[in-house]
């Protein structure tokens, strides 16, 4: 196992404060790093990035020997962000900022575009720093019928000025923006944030003004019930659980890192809320369906299939698309939509249903320690704020 270099490992200046020259070199060093990790996410056979478990193993349907319905009556179609979809399932944020972050992004909206599924992309700080990449992040004209969305940092709500967000935002015609809540993986880079407070109410700042709706997600850690509490109390349209299971960005960091730091970080493999609990318990908190979105550690059709059973009203999946892309580009992402289409619409059928409404009352099966996990986490949400 490698370390990966970025050259960049410097504490960086603060969002648009300091000279263009300074901002210039943080946009350099955004798009180094992001590259970086664009490497180790995709190379299965030398980094290790994922770790703990998601608990969709231990979710099982209840299967119908007699379902009574017809596989073509099945109904798939949904909204995101208000825009009509074919499926219940999203390309989650990832990349822009380097040239193979931008053949994928392109890539990738391509077969969103096709499949009719919403896309996202990876954090737009860098074109605040670096504006000649904004072209990266201009997917709206490889997927001008499906919903896209922008990507900012939680942590440059409070260093940035909102209207140069939102003119960015504006530039980009994009249908929503996901804020993305990322403290563990800042604390295992080296040129990362150290200071989380302030995050909450600058999100909130932020959402009342935003052209566009927020979707609040984490980044493979899952956000908490108290948090989702919090978010959705100061406006968040939808709350992304990115829960554990699959990406796991200390781990990511890791292959950045020598040493007993790297060793610090490898203690956090099995970090995190576990995907699948996590929504069952904030559905049970009261979540409503319609503002609870899925992923972190996402892999397959049935994953999504329980996840959608569950209580979310969309899936998103990262790592496998841009493994995909990488593997075999437009093709390879739309061949494993279709193959997570196929799985979803037979796990309706084979559970007794044809709507996705039906579906997110199924019967499921699981097994103690899944609501074990679950109760707890609603017992850690039922405190007073
Ligand atoms: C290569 C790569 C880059 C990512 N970059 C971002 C990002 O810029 N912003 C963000 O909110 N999440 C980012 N993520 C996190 C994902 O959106 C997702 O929350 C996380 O990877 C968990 O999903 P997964 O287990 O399906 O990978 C990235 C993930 C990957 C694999």
């Amino acid at each position: 196992m490698g370390t990966v270099s970025t050259k960049s490992d410097k504490p960086e200046s603060a969002g648009n404060a300091g000279s263009a020259e300074a901002r210039r070199a943080d946009g350099e060093a955004d798009g180094l790093r992001k590259a970086a990790h664009l490497d180790i996410c995709i190379d299965e056979k030398q980094y290790d990035v994922e770790g703990g478990s998601s608990g969709f193993e231990e979710v099982r349907f209840l299967h119908r020997a007699l379902p009574e319905l017809a596989e073509p009556d099945v109904q798939t179609e949904t909204e995101f962000f208000g825009h009509p979809v074919r499926l219940p399932i999203f390309i989650s944020s990832m990349t822009g900022g380097s040239d193979h972050g931008y053949n994928a992004n392109k890539e990738l909206a391509r077969a969103a575009q096709a499949c009719g599924i919403p896309v996202g992309m990876g954090s737009i700080r860098i074109i605040f720093r670096k504006p000649e990449v904004i072209e990266h992040f201009q997917l709206k004209r490889y997927a001008p019928d499906v919903p896209v969305f922008a990507n900012i940092g939680g942590v440059q709500l409070i260093e940035m000025d909102h209207d140069v967000l939102y003119e960015g935002i504006k530039r980009l015609e994009v249908q929503g923006i996901a804020v993305h809540l990322n403290p563990g993986q800042e604390l295992f880079q080296p040129e990362g944030d150290r200071d989380f407070r302030g995050i909450a109410a600058a999100t909130a700042r932020f959402t009342e003004s935003s052209p566009v709706p927020v979707l609040v997600k984490e980044t493979g850690f899952g956000i908490d019930p108290i948090s989702a509490r919090m978010l959705l109390e100061s406006g968040a349209q939808y709350i992304d659980v990115a829960g554990s299971g699959g990406t796991n960005w200390v781990q990511v960091e890791r292959h950045r890192l020598s040493g007993a730091a790297g060793e610090a970080a490898e203690e956090f493999r099995s970090w995190g809320i576990a995907t699948a609990p996590l929504l069952a318990a904030l559905r049970a908190l009261g979540v409503p369906r319609g503002r609870l979105l899925a992923s972190g550690g996402v892999r397959n059709g049935l994953d999504i299939s329980k996840a959608l059973a569950l209580g979310a009203h969309s899936v998103g999946l990262a790592l496998p698309f841009i493994r995909a892309v990488h593997a075999g580009g437009y093709e390879a992402v739309t061949e494993l939509i279709g193959r997570y289409e196929k799985v979803l619409r037979s796990a309706m059928v084979l559970s007794g249903c044809s709507t996705l409404q039906e579906l997110a009352t199924a019967t499921l099966l699981t097994s103690s320690s899944f609501r074990e996990q679950r109760d707890a986490l609603i017992e850690a949400g039922r405190v007073e704020l």
